[in-house]
């Protein structure tokens, strides 16, 4: 089966979260499975410097505002996954982030910029942009590649079949109303029941209304998203797709995220051999100017710094915790003010908290072998990937019951969770586990429990196959003649 992954970011190239990381590993998930798999990526400069070698594929010309767009082919570096990217220098060639300026702010051409993606995922897929390979499946990965699957609905009814992935259903891609003609696409898709939302055009709406199989990355957040309270005002859409609506769980890329074979780590370790992770945490309280102090639970977090992570329970939980023997590393970037406050938790409680203000993967992987927590207090999770990685690296996650988080820790048997959104009860939370750790065994089995579950990418990759297979019936249900 062929299929197209559209997506705007991927690691190690691009990355603001975790839909990079699931671009880079689910593609060669599907792969091993046999599937004809490529990805298409928008030409930013990071992506473009890494090819290596790429060939034209065409020449496409002025398109959405730029002055030329070429769509390249390479292999994405140091695999043999093909991608294909756009080349349009005068939408995304510049500095600052795949959404952002440098001053945080939205770029104002977000709708070309991504529209333009979505175009040439359908283009290729009806087989006008490379003649030698069409998709018969075009997945498209959160708002900035759902414009695909309105693209692909447009052009041809019977092409190839369209799913649509939310990773985070609180960022939608809304444009104005005016800009409308800038898409070029008929009139039927401005409406309530196309992209109209709320008097905005709204790219998340064209892959929920559009798409054959709209999926989210984890069971808890797709029935989430259909009730008002996790909707962000779209739960009636979700609700009217039923059961074209699932979730499937991602996975995580053992091959980056292995405690046994991690070169940013201060010693290897594993399920039976487990000292080396009181050498990575002795390591960290080094680096990082904490106490070495072996009774301490020593506390993680590796998250952007964002109302969605519930980092003000932790921080108004931190000073009790420090005083009944928490220590705290966290990392993380974000909004200034969270970033401010992590800053004055650590000043306020030197040799206890430790915060690093900034993006460093080589440090979030040190942070996760040597941390003995790593607490994911989220008010909302479509999956979360760090509680993840903290489960393949013996480090118990510490969660709130939602999303993603309710589907991947157990509470009591490999890691902590807690439902109320309040200090009071991440903090009652924290202690359970801090009075857990003194009994070494029930922590120890905790640990072994949790780094021997299975979290490849091999059981999704599988279900995503199976869905593939059922949007491509139903979309030929619904072009066969009657
Ligand atoms: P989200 O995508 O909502 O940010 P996830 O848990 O799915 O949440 O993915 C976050 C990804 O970003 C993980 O790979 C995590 O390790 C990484 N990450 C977040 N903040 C940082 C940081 N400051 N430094 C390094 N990696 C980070
Ligand atoms: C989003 C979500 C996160 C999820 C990630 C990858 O960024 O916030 O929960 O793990 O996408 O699917």
């Amino acid at each position: 089966m062929r299929v197209l992954h559209v997506a705007a970011e991927v690691y190690p190239l691009v990355k603001t979260g975790g839909l990079a990381d699931v671009a880079a590993a689910l593609p060669p998930a599907l792969a091993a499975q046999g599937a004809d798999v490529r990805l298409l990526l928008p030409g930013l400069p990071a992506i473009l410097e890494a090819l290596e070698s790429p060939r034209q594929v065409i020449d496409i010309g002025p398109c959405f505002g730029a002055l030329r767009v070429r769509l390249l082919q390479a292999l994405m570096p140091g695999t043999q996954l093909p991608v294909y990217v756009i080349d349009a220098p005068h939408l995304y060639r510049r500095g600052g982030g795949p959404y952002q300026g440098p001053d945080g702010r939205e770029w104002p051409d977000n709708l070309q910029r991504f529209a333009l993606l979505g175009w040439v995922a359908a283009h290729l897929a009806s087989g006008d942009a490379d003649p030698d390979w069409l998709p018969e499946v075009v997945h498209a990965h959160d708002w900035h590649a759902a414009m695909a699957c309105a693209y692909l609905a447009d052009l041809r009814p019977g092409g190839a079949a369209s799913v649509f992935t939310v990773h985070n259903l609180a960022f939608q891609g809304l444009f104005p109303q005016p800009d409308w003609p800038l898409l070029g696409l008929g009139s039927r898709f401005m409406s309530p029941a196309g992209l109209e939302f709320h008097g905005q055009l709204s790219f998340m709406k064209a892959g929920l209304v559009y798409a054959d199989r709209v999926t989210t990355v984890s069971p808890t957040y797709a029935a989430e998203i259909a009730g008002p309270e996790f909707g962000c005002g779209l739960d009636g859409v979700i609700r009217g797709r039923g059961g074209d609506v699932s979730g499937i769980l991602n996975g995580i890329d053992g091959a980056v995220w292995n405690p046994a074979a991690d070169p940013a780590i201060a010693a290897p370790y594993s399920a039976d051999r487990l000292a080396g992770k009181s050498a990575c945490r002795h390591a960290l309280q080094e680096a990082l100017g904490l106490v070495r102090d072996d009774t301490a639970l020593l506390v993680t977090v590796v998250s952007r710094l964002s109302a969605q992570k519930g980092l003000d329970l932790v921080l108004a939980a931190l000073p009790a915790l420090v005083q009944a023997g928490v220590q705290f590393a966290v990392q993380g970037t974000g909004e200034p003010a969270l970033e401010a406050a992590f800053r004055a938790a650590a000043l306020a409680h030197p040799g206890r908290v430790a915060v690093h203000i900034g993006y460093d993967e080589a440090r979030a992987h040190q942070l996760l072998a040597g941390a003995d927590v790593i607490a994911v207090p989220s008010r909302f999770e479509p999956c979360g990937l760090t509680q993840l990685y903290g489960l393949r690296y013996g480090t118990l996650p510490l969660v709130r019951r939602v999303g993603g988080l309710a589907d991947t820790v157990t509470d009591g048997l490999t890691g902590f969770s807690f439902d109320a959104a309040t200090p009071a009860a991440f903090e009652a939370c924290v202690r359970r586990a801090l009075r857990r750790r003194a009994e070494p065994a029930a922590w120890r089995d905790m640990v072994q429990r949790g780094m021997g579950q299975d979290l490849s990418w091999v059981g999704p990759a599988r279900d995503y196959l199976a869905l593939y297979a059922a949007a491509l019936a139903a979309r030929a249900a619904r072009v066969a003649p009657r």
